[in-house]
């Protein structure tokens, strides 16, 4: 049988081995709870607090300002709840972007309906948001600006240091959704006006369900789960040692060999992008070709159906993502791919390869062996 071919990357990772050597010794041995005083509790603290420096070192950030958390999304809402409560008091307006993340996307929404202003910023055609819109939408009242640093479904990355900057100039907070960014570019926090930034360990290495959010000391913010003092009262809740363990090593690990790793996945991604244009008529990429991560390809197939093509991809044993749907099984195309003024029909007819540690000269090959057949029948199939 042949190999699977996994290239989801952007939908979650393989545990890097490292964090799952860290976390087998902590599930074996440091079971004690980081808030007892003995030495159970001490093992268990001093194994949180290293991996916080460990986060801290891939953020270019100060240990103290992250805040461990059970998800990127759980960030995002504690970010964007502890804004809405300053409101009406401090100001009521909030600014975002159309190609946010649900998680960040679906509470502007609840926030708008509960008296905010939201303003959504659009994106150019290569799903870049341009600094200067922003600026002519800030004001006195405008409570925080929230735009992801790369998109999770074109790889595009905001141009952030100037957006921040541009956030900053106004006297407005600024967060990031970095989700993506983390250990694939250069983050470098405390170089930026930037208040809070959201992570999420299993998008590069680590396990599932734990994240961070990085808030720069000095910021004004309110947890959004109370209850004991854990995280400096910034996050209610007994740790998640191991995850959080598990995110430390893989971000050690992803640190390491960051500048290698891009280079490499960029030219396999490259490789994959050129056998297609090559092989296949009437094909496109979707967003930004320069400013986009290294290891995210996402491909329209005029007159083809991205589900269809998804899931024809699978029975030959090779894992993508739909760039039409945002969540599996839909058949709406994606918010992101609309925001960049792309045609719904295109959006429908793309798919996401996202590459990754694991990734290899030979999957692409295999890919490359399989697609053009599987595009032209599918298209067949659809014009039917
Ligand atoms: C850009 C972005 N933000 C947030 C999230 C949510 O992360 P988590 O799975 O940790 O909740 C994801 C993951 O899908 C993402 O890609």
């Amino acid at each position: 049988m042949m190999e699977p071919v996994y290239l989801d990357h952007n939908a979650t990772t393989p545990l890097r081995p490292e964090a799952l050597q860290a976390m087998r010794e902590v599930l074996e041995e440091v079971f004690g709870n980081p808030s007892s005083v003995h030495w159970a509790g001490s093992r268990a603290r001093s194994a949180v607090e290293a991996a916080r420096a460990q986060v801290a070192r891939l953020l270019g950030a100060e240990p103290e300002t992250v805040v461990f958390t059970s998800s990127a999304t759980e960030a995002n809402n504690t970010v964007l709840r502890s804004t809405a409560l300053r409101s009406p008091r401090h100001g009521d307006h909030i600014v975002t972007c159309v190609t946010e993340h649900p998680s960040v996307r679906e509470l502007c929404q609840d926030l708008r309906r509960e008296g905010l202003r939201v303003t959504e910023l659009g994106v150019d055609s290569d799903g870049i948001l341009d600094p200067e819109r922003l600026a002519a939408c800030l004001d006195a009242r405008t409570l925080l600006v929230t735009v992801m640093w790369a998109n999770n479904e074109t790889g595009v990355v905001q141009p952030i240091p100037e957006i921040a900057r541009v956030a900053a100039a106004h006297g407005v907070p600024f967060h990031t959704d970095a989700v993506q960014a983390l250990g694939k570019v250069e983050l470098s926090l405390r170089e930026h006006p930037i208040e809070f930034a959201s992570f999420s360990a299993h998008k590069l290495g680590g396990p599932k369900g734990v994240g961070a959010l990085y808030v720069r000391e000095g910021s004004r913010f309110s947890a959004l789960l109370r209850g004991g003092p854990q995280e400096r009262r910034r996050r209610a809740g007994t740790e998640n040692v191991p995850g959080i363990v598990g995110f430390g090593a893989a971000c050690e690990a992803a640190g390491r060999d960051l500048c290698e790793r891009s280079e490499r996945l960029g030219r396999l991604r490259d490789r994959l992008w050129n056998g297609i244009a090559a092989a296949i008529p009437e094909v496109r990429v979707n967003g930004s070709t320069t400013a986009r991560l290294p290891h995210t390809l996402n491909a329209a197939f005029l007159g083809a159906d991205g589900e269809t093509l998804v899931e024809a991809l699978d029975l030959a044993g090779i894992a993508v993502a739909s760039g039409a749907a945002c969540a599996s099984g839909s058949t709406e195309t994606s918010h992101v791919l609309l925001g960049m003024g792309i045609p719904p029909e295109v959006g429908l007819g793309s798919i996401r390869f996202s590459l990754g540690t694991d990734t290899r000269d030979a999957h692409i090959t295999r890919v490359l062996e399989v697609l053009p057949e599987i595009v032209e029948r599918v298209r067949g199939e659809k014009a039917q």
